[in-house]
């Protein structure tokens, strides 16, 4: 401040430009503080039984995915635009009160892992969402007990549940199992359950601070996963809350979680940069959930703006607050301009 007022440059104030490092895109490339690279990215899928991919109306340009070529095509387009990380949700009308469909061996999920293992091998990395809503007939994240207004979702009932659904993944290979639930202890059950059974190498990535929030909706209509009744939010953080978050991340720490999460991304890139900054130790995960990727798809849609800039600044906007890895539905799209982007 000393220097820019002092007598002999005031002739030619400001000596101080910053905009000399914004001259050229080669000096603007060589002052970035932020990057951002397909190795950062997982893209979700969703996978299905039908014979052909089948649109998702509330999230254009994403599909449920059959379990064949169709599938194998589409993840080998992703591996050549340099994505290997796939996180996978499984869409079924099989549902009951206990999610069977997620302990079953021959549910959609592990059948998906077998059939993407049986082709990729280690080339791809498979995280498999761990929840009961995609599997249970009330939509609900976890065992529901008591009626009628006096409905509660059972926290231990359900991490037994959890502990089995982990194992059944990692059997059929999965590589990283992430809890989406927000049940109190479910990494370390889930933990326990994985030590027990010898899948001490199948990682955790657990969805630590999961806001309750109406950016899932697109999501709910692709994997038909709305609560039947209620809402998620006593389970799901509330939306107010940010010191909470590094509680939870904490305890997701202390329990043996690889990986954080916060979710979603774009709305809470404050908690996203606390959290960074309280455990700058543990990689952090954040999700730009299906209502952030239908925003931007419906406003480009329109026409108000561009979508591939809308693409590239959210994500790299949310690798600035902290984020090592995202989860995003844009991956393929970005992996492909992140070939000639500035
Ligand atoms: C299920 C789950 C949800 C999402 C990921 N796992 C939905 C929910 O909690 O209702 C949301 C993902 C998205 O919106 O893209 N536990
Ligand atoms: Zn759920």
């Amino acid at each position: 401040i000393v220097m820019i007022f002092n007598g002999d440059s005031l002739h030619k104030f400001p000596s101080t430009r910053p905009r000399r490092l914004r001259l050229n895109r080669f000096l603007r490339n060589s002052v970035a503080e932020t990057s951002l690279s397909t190795s950062n990215l997982i893209m979700p899928i969703f996978v299905t039984d039908s014979s052909s991919p089948q649109p998702i109306n509330a999230m254009p340009g994403q599909f449920r995915w059959p379990l064949n070529e169709d599938l194998l095509k589409f993840v080998d387009e992703l591996k050549s635009a340099g994505i290997h990380n796939v996180i996978l949700f499984g869409v079924t009308g099989k549902k009951d009160p206990l999610a069977s469909e997620a302990t079953s061996k021959n549910g959609v999920v592990p059948r998906a892992i077998r059939l993407l293992k049986q082709s990729f091998g280690k080339e791809l990395v498979i995280f498999a969402d761990l929840c009961m809503c995609d599997y249970t007939d009330h939509g609900h994240c976890g065992v529901v007990k008591g009626s009628g207004e006096d409905y509660y979702i059972d926290n231990d009932t359900t991490l037994k549940i959890y502990g089995e659904i982990a194992v059944n993944y990692a059997e059929a290979g999965a590589d990283v199992i992430a809890p989406s639930g927000m049940m109190d202890g479910q990494v370390k059950a889930i933990r326990d359950a994985l030590d027990g059974d010898g899948y001490e190498n199948v990682l955790i990535m657990s969805y630590s601070a999961k806001y309750a929030s109406v950016f899932y909706g697109p999501f709910r209509e692709a994997a038909d996963s709305a609560p039947r009744f209620g809402d998620r939010r006593s389970y799901q953080m509330d939306p107010r809350n940010s010191f909470e978050a590094l509680k939870e991340v904490a305890m997701d720490v202390g329990e043996g979680a690889d990986i954080v999460m916060v979710k979603p991304a774009m709305p809470y890139l404050d908690v996203v940069r606390m959290v960074k900054d309280s455990f700058p130790q543990v990689p952090l995960a954040a999700y730009q959930v299906s209502g952030e990727y239908s925003m931007i798809k419906a406003a480009a849609g329109a026409g108000w703006i561009d979508e591939g800039r809308a693409v590239m600044e959210s994500l790299t906007s949310i690798r600035r607050a902290g984020a090592d890895l995202i989860l995003t539905y844009f991956a393929l799209d970005a992996a492909r301009m992140l070939r000639n982007w500035d």
